[in-house]
């Protein structure tokens, strides 16, 4: 696992971006894995610029996001599909048909869970993973537990992730109680990984990653066993290194 440590967020979020932009440049139908939340909001301004610079075309590029919210409707402003929307896609040349999304609607979960797994398969597989991590070091909606979950799957979100989450809703009461999210070995499965991390809040988690046993009470612990794999931290989620 690659450890970049930057200066701060502005310079952790421009690397990411550049990373991903020469990922689309060398490929241009790469498939991407990509995240949400706070952290990666910095990555995204950076891709929309290079993008309004002439420097990037997603015209070929398909996208696969790491969850959605089960229960939320995709034009609800507190669901993945609208942070994505507003954050990314409605900036750049992307095709609709390419951003994919777990249906946090789907009435059959496991078929939708399934679907999602064979349309990534379908696309060729993911050639670059984007990553976050919780606090509780979950990677995607993959909490802590007794065992590594392999595929997309309906997971019950921890009370951590709940009020974690609960500053982008207006009280915790209404955030979603699950989520439909890719699992430890879809992530896994991806030809690169890079995670980024900000803040003093996650320098305990990334300590874990870093350092720590391989155990899916720390999911992201298991990105050690990743080839290609790169962790790109600010001096604040650094500070337990
Ligand atoms: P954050 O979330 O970027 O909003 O801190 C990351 C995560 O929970 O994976």
């Amino acid at each position: 696992m690659e450890v970049i440590i930057a200066k701060d967020y502005e310079t952790l979020s421009r690397q990411a971006a550049t990373i991903i932009a020469a990922q689309v440049i060398g490929q241009p139908d790469s498939v991407l894995g990509l995240a949400t939340g706070s952290t990666p909001v910095g990555t995204y301004k950076h891709l929309v610029a290079l993008y309004r610079e002439g420097i990037i075309d997603f015209s070929r590029v398909k996208t696969f996001n790491l969850d959605e919210y089960y229960g939320v409707a995709p034009d609800n402003p507190c669901s993945y599909r609208w942070f994505m929307e507003e954050n990314l896609f409605k900036h750049i040349n992307i095709l609709p048909e390419n951003t994919y999304i777990p249906n946090g609607l789907a009435q059959d979960t496991a078929a939708e869970c399934r679907e999602y797994e064979e349309k990534i398969h379908r696309a060729g597989g993911i050639d670059l993973q984007l990553l976050g991590i919780g606090g509780n070091g979950h990677i995607g909606f993959n909490e802590p537990g007794n065992s590594f979950q392999p595929a997309t799957h309906l997971v019950d979100l921890d009370q951590q992730t709940i009020e974690a989450n609960s500053r982008f809703f207006a009280s915790p009461d209404q955030v979603p109680r699950q989520a439909l999210s890719m699992g430890i070995k879809s992530i896994m499965a991806a030809r690169r990984i890079i995670l980024l991390a900000n803040g003093k809040a996650k320098a305990r988690a990334v300590y874990e990653m870093i350092r720590g046993p391989i155990t899916p009470e720390l999911p992201a612990s298991v990105l050690q066993l990743h080839p290609q794999a790169a962790v790109i931290i600010d001096q604040e989620a650094a500070a337990l290194l």
